[in-house]
């Protein structure tokens, strides 16, 4: 889960991270009211600040400094409502005004293919990372970090060295680091940026944009972070497969994926995308997946029923692909399970979309024999993963 900047700075004060006040307003009123409050410790001057999970927002016009109470309630009108990458800004925030000497950037983040975390820092802050990362590489100091032992001092010490500050800058510098470990560590995170990383122009240094996300697996012991959860933002579709504990991801295509496992998923995904290449249609779109939505191992009726109602909910899809590798529930449980699911769901008077299913694995000649015998409407048997990739772009593009 990703946090907007706003709750990004309250989990750094929450961790004695240096940060300037700040406070959310959704109307220019309230953004009015909170620049008075806030811009009165800083000369009137505030910042309106766009929030958004995305980046680039400063580049699309969603912040800007604000000299007055007047002009952060004009600013606030114009930036509420903005599109930023497709993602509408409903919150912005108001942020004292700093008086900035230098930008810096820092990072924490998880080192997947290493297995453990990588600390990223560099004197040239503010700008786009990424960008940096390709035009000047020896100005980004790149730091592993051992998960058994974390940032500890000397780890401070050798990321504010190799990237380059100067001996007097080292002890704020590293306490902030520090700090940041704790808010990485404590809260369960999986990144924790700070950018720009600022001194002012008394010597402070303080954190000016955050971006922090959060390792959903951590949530069972983090009931706090509940109340970071944007419900606004999740798609109706997803909410009801939560509703039902399904692993449901909404995405932009035609095709309704089932599977057991994630990884099959995963590559179901793949193989209907690269089949639907096959298959344009004259307005230039391709078939292509329209979920992804993990069964599990214990695939059972229930289970197979949710999953098919929350796809066939989905008006987008055109098709669906069920992908099942019998393992611990064999072929022939599931084959059961897809039976009943249509029973379930005609009884709910739902009418079935086009099916394709694959059963391979432990058992799979007697599930395919159950499918057989069922004589579904608008099912049809593949044996092949690849063949029935092929065959569910086909129906999803119209080709009969
Ligand atoms: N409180 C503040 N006071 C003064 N200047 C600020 C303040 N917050 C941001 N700025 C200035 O605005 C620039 C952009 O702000 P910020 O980093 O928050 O947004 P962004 O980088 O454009 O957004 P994103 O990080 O989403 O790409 C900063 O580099 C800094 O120069
Ligand atoms: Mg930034």
């Amino acid at each position: 889960m990703d946090l907007f900047e706003y709750q990004a700075r309250d989990v750094f004060e929450k961790h004695g991270v240096p940060v300037l006040a700040g406070a959310i307003a959704t109307t220019p009123e309230q953004a009015r009211a909170a620049a008075e409050e806030i811009g009165a410790q800083s000369g009137g001057v505030t910042v309106v600040k766009a929030q958004v999970k995305t980046g680039g927002r400063g580049k699309a016009g969603g912040v800007k400094v604000a000299k007055s109470p007047q002009e952060a309630q004009e600013y606030a009108a114009a930036i509420l409502g903005m599109d930023i990458k497709g993602h509408t800004v409903k919150t912005v925030m108001i942020a004292q005004g700093a008086r900035i000497a230098e930008e810096y950037y820092f990072s924490i983040l998880l080192d997947r293919a290493n297995r453990r975390y990588l600390a990223m820092c560099s004197k040239e802050g503010g700008m786009d990372i990424e960008t940096l990362a390709v035009e000047q590489p020896d100005k980004l100091a790149m730091i592993a970090v051992d998960p058994n032992v974390g940032i500890d001092d000397a780890k401070a010490q050798e990321i504010v060295e190799q990237a380059g500050f100067p001996a007097e800058d080292h002890a704020a510098l590293k306490n902030v680091i520090s700090r940041l470990w704790e808010v990485y560590r404590d809260e369960d995170a999986t990144l924790v940026e700070v950018n720009p990383l600022v001194k002012t122009e008394d010597g402070t240094i303080l954190a000016l944009d955050g971006k922090v996300s959060i390792d959903g697996n951590s949530e069972f012991r983090h009931p706090e972070h509940e109340a970071f959860v944007d419900h606004s933002k999740t798609d109706p579709l997803e909410i009801l497969a939560i509703e039902r504990g399904l692993n449901y991801v909404k995405l932009d295509g035609d095709v309704g994926i089932i599977g057991n496992g994630a990884g099959l998923v995963m590559s179901t995904l793949d193989v209907v995308a690269y089949a639907g290449q096959e298959f344009p249609r004259a307005d230039g779109t391709h078939p292509a997946p329209a979920n992804f939505l993990d069964i599990g191992g214990g695939a059972n009726a229930e289970v197979m029923a949710n999953g098919l109602d929350v796809i066939f909910e989905d008006g987008q899809v055109k098709a669906v692909f069920v992908n099942v590798f019998g393992g611990i529930t064999a072929c022939d449980a599931v084959a059961d399970g897809i039976v009943q699911a249509y029973g379930i769901l005609q009884g709910h008077g739902k009418t079935p979309k086009p099916l394709v299913v694959r059963l391979d694995g432990n058992n799979a000649e007697e599930g395919r024999a159950i499918l057989d015998q069922a004589q579904l409407p608008l099912l049809e048997r593949v044996d092949t993963m690849d063949g029935a990739a092929r065959r569910v772009a086909e129906l999803a593009a119209g080709v009969n």
